[in-house]
């Protein structure tokens, strides 16, 4: 890919990776954050990639925090093995690249938080609420900063359907503050919970 970016794209062209930093699900380890950082490493010195980018829920998560179907808390006792955000635990092998955090950045505090942590600090969420978040925090009227949906907000901002329908829903993957306001406004598929299957025998019911 970085072959093909050379070749065909503008010069300022950025390349980046994102990466989830662990794959842990009770006794089912895909990987850990020790051989996270061995693939960061190697990738960085073998390629230019402008940054990466920590996929994360929350800007400050430490190894262990997102661990899910750990029902005795073995993985807990094995995998919570620092204290130290990922971000700080994934600088020394970045090679150059630009580090970006992401996950529940929603107001000064949070955004000026994560800036310590990392060179660059992306908002998912945030600014699908009020599109104007960074512009409002620059120009010092975080007191116009918009923090929660409702129809009225979703109406001004043009939110898609796809997305009030991923965030009305009930069983919504992403939660959203002010998301129940939006209930009325759901209209078919919003979470994995609402996928209709065609019939298939192959499939577990
Ligand atoms: C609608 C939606 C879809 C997302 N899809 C993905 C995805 O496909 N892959 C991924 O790694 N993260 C995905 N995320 C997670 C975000 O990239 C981000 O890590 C997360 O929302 C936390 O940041 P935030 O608190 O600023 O929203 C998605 C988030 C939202 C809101």
């Amino acid at each position: 890919m970085t072959d093909t970016v050379k070749k065909y794209a503008p010069a300022n062209f950025i390349v980046g990776y994102r990466i989830s930093q662990e794959a842990i699900h009770g006794r089912n380890v895909g990987y850990t954050w020790h051989e996270a950082v061995q693939l960061v490493d190697r990738i960085t010195k073998l390629y230019h990639l402008d940054y990466v980018h920590l996929s994360m829920l929350q800007y400050d998560a430490k190894p262990g925090d997102n661990l899910l179907m750990d029902i005795d808390g073995a993985a807990a006792r094995k995998y919570c093995d620092s204290k130290k955000p990922f971000a700080t635990l994934f600088k020394p092998y970045l090679n150059g690249a630009k580090e970006i955090v992401v996950g529940s950045v929603v107001d000064r505090h949070s955004a000026e938080v994560a800036s310590k942590l990392a060179d660059i600090v992306a908002v998912g969420r945030e600014n699908l609420i009020d599109p104007l978040f960074a512009e409002k925090l620059i120009n010092n009227k975080d007191w116009q900063i918009v923090s929660a949906v409702s129809p009225a907000q979703v109406a001004k901002t043009h939110l898609t359907p796809g997305l009030i329908d991923t965030f009305s829903s009930v069983n919504t993957v992403m939660p959203l503050p002010g998301a129940a306001t939006l209930r009325r406004l759901h209209n078919g598929f919003g979470g994995w919970a609402e996928m209709k299957y065609g019939h298939n025998p192959e499939m577990k019911n």
